[in-house]
Parts: C-alpha cells; sequence; structure tokens
C-alpha cells in the first residue's frame, strides 16, 4: 500500500463520528487547501486576516499554554465582580483565538447559557462539529459594524490580550463596539498585559541584555492602559475597576519561555528578520536557561455600561 493508503486507513481509523475521512484525505505530494471559516468553523461576518502573529499549532500550543497560565494566575475566568449564575447568560469573547477561554468557561454551565466567540480568523479554532452545542462561533473585524443580531445582547463581554489590535494608542473605538454588544447594566471585562511596567529579573550574577534586547521591541508605548479606568467612565460605561496581578519568581521561567515564543512567532511573521533575529533568541534563551525572566504584570478591568432607564442599548 503506497503511503496515502496507510494515511487514509489511519484516518478512517481514529475517526469518531461514523464519518469517514476518506474523501478528505489528500495525495500525499499534494498541498492541502485551508478550509476557509464558512461552513466549517463559523459564520462570517467579515474576514480579513492582517494578523502579526502566526495560526500553526505552535501559536495555538503557545495560547493554549498562555491561557492556563493566565487562569493560575488569576484564579478566575471571570472575576466575581461580575455575577455570572443567571442560567440563560449570554457571554461573548471577543479575538477570541483558539476559542480556549469560552471552552474552558463553557465547562459546568448549563446548555442553556450562550456563547459566542468572534475573530477575525477561526483558524485556530476546533472543528465547529467538536465544540460543545452552546458555542457559536463567528468571523468578525472588531472595528467593523456590530452585526444587527447581536445588538445589546450580551450580559457578559470577554476580551483577552488584543494590544497589537488597540491603533493609534486609542481604546474608544473598540470599547464603543464592545459596549454595543452588550446590554444596559451588562458587564466588560478587558485583560491585558502591562507591556510598559514589565521587567527583566536574573538570579545574581546573570547577564540578559540579549533577552532585555529581545524584549524590548515587544515593549509597548500603550499609554491607554494606564488610562483606561477613565476612558471606559467617560465613554459610557460606569464603575470601572482595574486590577493588577504579578506572578513570582517561581512561575517565571513557564511566563518567560511563553514570551520567548511570542517574540519567535513575531521575528518569523512581522519583522521579516528572521536570520538576524535567530542569533538574538538563541542568546537570549542561554540567558534564560542561565536563570532570566521577563515578568509582565497583568491587568484586568472590569466595568458595566451604563443602565439608564429608557436609554437606547447604543
Ligand atoms: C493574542 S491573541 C489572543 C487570543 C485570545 N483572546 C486569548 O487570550 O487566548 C489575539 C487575537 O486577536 C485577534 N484579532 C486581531 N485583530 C482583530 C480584529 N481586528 N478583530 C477581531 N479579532 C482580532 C487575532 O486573530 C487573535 O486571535
Amino acid at each position: 500500500m503506497g503511503e496515502s493508503g496507510n494515511i487514509s486507513s489511519l484516518s478512517t481509523s481514529i475517526c469518531e463520528d461514523g464519518y469517514s475521512l476518506d474523501s478528505g484525505i489528500q495525495e500525499s505530494d499534494s498541498v492541502p487547501e485551508v478550509r476557509t471559516a464558512n461552513g466549517w468553523n463559523g459564520t462570517t461576518v467579515e474576514a480579513k486576516d492582517p494578523y502579526a502573529l502566526m495560526r500553526d499549532c505552535n501559536a495555538n500550543s503557545r495560547l493554549t499554554a498562555q491561557h492556563y497560565l493566565w487562569r493560575e494566575l488569576l484564579g478566575f475566568l471571570i472575576h466575581s465582580d461580575i455575577d455570572t449564575r443567571a442560567a440563560d447568560l449570554r457571554v461573548a469573547d471577543v479575538a477570541t483565538g483558539n476559542g480556549i477561554w469560552l471552552q474552558d468557561f463553557a465547562r459546568g454551565k448549563p446548555p442553556s447559557t450562550e456563547l459566542h466567540g468572534f475573530d477575525i480568523s477561526l483558524d485556530q479554532v476546533g472543528p465547529k462539529a467538536w465544540l460543545p452545542a452552546n458555542i457559536h462561533m463567528h468571523v468578525w473585524n472588531i472595528f467593523d459594524d456590530v452585526p444587527d443580531e447581536f445588538i445589546g445582547f450580551f450580559d457578559i463581554v470577554h476580551v483577552r490580550l488584543i494590544t497589537v489590535v488597540v491603533k493609534n494608542n486609542d481604546p474608544r473605538p473598540i470599547l464603543a463596539n464592545l459596549r454595543k454588544l452588550l446590554r444596559p447594566g451588562g458587564y466588560l471585562q478587558w485583560d491585558e498585559v502591562d507591556t510598559i511596567g514589565c521587567a527583566i529579573k536574573t538570579v545574581p550574577g546573570v547577564s540578559a541584555h540579549n533577552l532585555d534586547e529581545l524584549f524590548s521591541q515587544l515593549r509597548g508605548h500603550d499609554t491607554w492602559k494606564y488610562e483606561l479606568t477613565q476612558i471606559m467612565d467617560e465613554n459610557g460605561y460606569t464603575g470601572s475597576t482595574l486590577y493588577t496581578y504579578e506572578y513570582g519568581l517561581g512561575m517565571a521561567r513557564f511566563w518567560s519561555d511563553v514570551y520567548m515564543s511570542t517574540w519567535k512567532e513575531f521575528a518569523d511573521n512581522a519583522l521579516k528578520t528572521p536570520e538576524a533575529s535567530r542569533k538574538l533568541e538563541r542568546n537570549a534563551m542561554v540567558e534564560t536557561m542561565n536563570g532570566a525572566s521577563i515578568m509582565v504584570p497583568k491587568l484586568v478591568w472590569v466595568t458595566k455600561k451604563i443602565d439608564t432607564a429608557g436609554e437606547s442599548v447604543l
């Protein structure tokens, strides 16, 4: 039997749901097509993908590892300021990535809970048929008009790690669209990294100038993060609160590895100078192994859409 025959029979044998994969298997010397979101992972509202990072298995593994590190550090998916007990809760995760936050949140919730993920690409999400029935994925750009069916729809909107999405140091257009998704009195939780308040730490005597140089390329000038609480309160939200979380040195290597991977993805995909970057990356990795780490505090804002009697949901 030829190589593709082996692949084909293996694929058929691991099929769990009675469908044969034979017809979908490509010949081993052909390049399989990437299937688009339409009819595959979700609905498409707008499909353009100028994203600076990658969407392959390494990128996905990074998101997955990162998610569990976040959860371990915060100790929650949704902050206790937000009531999640309603059986018919409607939750959106915008810029959902591989959807891991949403899938984690879905666990233990009744099927009546409605969960929607939005992203410019669903290439990182598992097949729709394998998602819990109450999770729905949509291709949507956060800067585009909010689809009519989702205006004022959600009790909770969650967004995490969209620093690179914020344009011109101004989160207002994003806040305005997230607000449109919320019902009056609905909550927004926005989780970010503190790209200014981050630091390099080393054990005594270890140099970290390569790690520092590498990381300075990721370090931002995102001053909007220091004003976001006030910006929220001035733009249709109320009671906005910022919570800060910092990991200890015992967790530093785990986080640093994630940030090294982020940088590698960024260098390969966006800097377009991977050769020049590789030496820096190798040296930074040696410094990491010797006892140097990137320390990045985490920021979580909790805020509420103003609930004025008689006000329009917009
Ligand atoms: C760093 S990932 C974070 C993924 C996820 N929120 C998490 O924390 O695991 C950023 C995500 O933002 C998405 N994204 C980038 N630009 C976007 C836009 N204009 N509208 C919606 N999503 C966008 C990317 O496709 C990517 O999945």
